[in-house]
């Protein structure tokens, strides 16, 4: 259920759960990209004369009123974004929010102060659920990054009050549908990183379903070596060989090709401006060098099946993008999948942690057709595991 199902709104009060779990340095906000992806949620529900009160969770302050991890500090930012006033209840819960709630007038906007300052929220209790419950007449899920999280104002409120997807959950939950859920085929997948443990449901996944799936990233490494090449002092989770091997037998089990890297960037140091070789994947790399860039030859193959696919799903850099020259492959690559998005060739589809710096560094987050905001709830969602926050709309 979206806001499409929603009507007479005029006078009602709507609890619109966001994520504003945005980065802070020294106090201030210092990536606005999560407060600007609520506002159309936000003037929608003002628009047709709603109070909007938003909740939300900032850092992890485990049930404890922690001061450094208020969202008061968001609020400057959101009214600037929003061209309209937002107040600030420093409680979610209890008579002050009811209060504050009740002087709004229809269209005012209220930020209620950090959910998990409560223990309640992360327990998923039902008291405190009913808690929140009791402030608003319906409830509205915006925050698809939080969605993996089966909380309080993530999950139990959306079965105790009538519950809609808001405009980002809806534009995000459709943009995923077309990458993963429903594509058009054939389908590459792009998936790096440092550690295959840390994405071995989502590789066992995404082999399953896609026609092509590229690995890069220190999590190559542990692929090649997997397969018996010398990967010098390469950082490898060497114990997970086996895992690696199963992974590239399930892959071709299931008609799902492989891109390996064919050569690499070597260096004996992380620094920028490194002394650096590029050596094809099966040559000698010394016991003092470390793989931390895919090569040339692999970006090219690379490339060529972007052409050959019609979906994109991005997760994870192919190199150490964050120390130059060794961003080379990942910035590439992500030019190439721009260029490609943007003249319609391909839906490219990217998300999750690292992915958004990456493809910012490249300068083509606006080139591709969606980028989620979402980190964990992006990396459960490849993995195929239902989302307890949107499940629960669904029911
Ligand atoms: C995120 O930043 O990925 C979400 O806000 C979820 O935060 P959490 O990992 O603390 O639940």
């Amino acid at each position: 259920r979206t806001l499409d199902d929603a009507s007479d709104l005029a006078g009602k009060t709507a609890l619109v759960r966001v994520d504003f779990n945005v980065p802070m340095e020294d106090g201030k906000v210092s990536d606005d990209t999560r407060l600007r992806s609520a506002l159309p949620t936000i003037q929608r529900l003002r628009d047709a004369g709603a109070k909007v009160a938003l909740l939300a969770h900032f850092d992890r302050p485990k049930g404890q009123r922690v001061p450094e991890m208020s969202l008061q500090p968001v609020v400057d930012d959101l009214e600037r974004l929003l061209g309209a006033p937002v107040r600030f209840a420093d409680d979610c819960v209890g008579e002050a929010a009811k209060t504050a709630i009740a002087d709004l007038d229809a269209g005012g906007v209220i930020l209620l102060e950090n959910v998990r300052f409560h223990a309640g929220e992360e327990k998923n209790d039902p008291a405190f659920a009913a808690q929140l419950a009791a402030l608003g007449d319906l409830y509205v899920n915006d925050a698809f990054s939080a969605a993996h999280r089966a909380h309080a104002s993530t999950e139990g409120l959306a079965r105790l009050l009538p519950a809609y997807a808001g405009e980002a959950m809806k534009r995000e939950l459709e943009a995923l549908d077309a990458a993963l859920g429903n594509p058009v085929k054939p389908v590459l997948g792009i998936v790096g990183g440092a550690k295959v443990s840390t994405k071995l449901d989502l590789l066992k996944n995404l082999v399953g379903r896609l026609d092509r799936l590229a690995i890069g990233g220190g999590m190559a490494n542990t692929f090649l070596f997997a397969q018996g090449i010398d990967i010098g002092g390469s950082l490898a989770e060497r114990d997970m060989a086996e895992t690696a091997r199963e992974i590239i037998a399930e892959a071709e089990a299931k008609g799902c090709e492989l891109l390996l890297p064919i050569d690499v960037v070597v260096a004996t140091e992380v620094k920028p401006g490194a002394e650096t070789r590029t050596v094809l994947a099966r040559e000698e790399i010394g016991a003092d060098e470390k793989i931390l860039d895919a090569g040339p030859l692999t970006v090219e193959k690379l490339v060529k099946a972007m052409a050959l696919s019609r979906t994109l799903i991005w997760n994870g850099p192919l190199g150490v993008f964050e120390v130059p020259p060794f961003d080379a492959a990942t910035v590439k690559a992500a030019q190439a999948a721009g260029q490609l998005a943007t003249s319609g060739a391909i839906t490219a589809v990217a998300g999750g942690g690292d992915t958004v710096s990456a493809l910012n560094h490249a300068g083509v987050v606006e080139q591709m057709t969606f980028v989620s905001t979402a980190g964990g709830a992006f990396l459960e969602w490849m993995e195929g595991k239902p989302l307890p926050g949107v499940e629960a709309l669904r029911a």
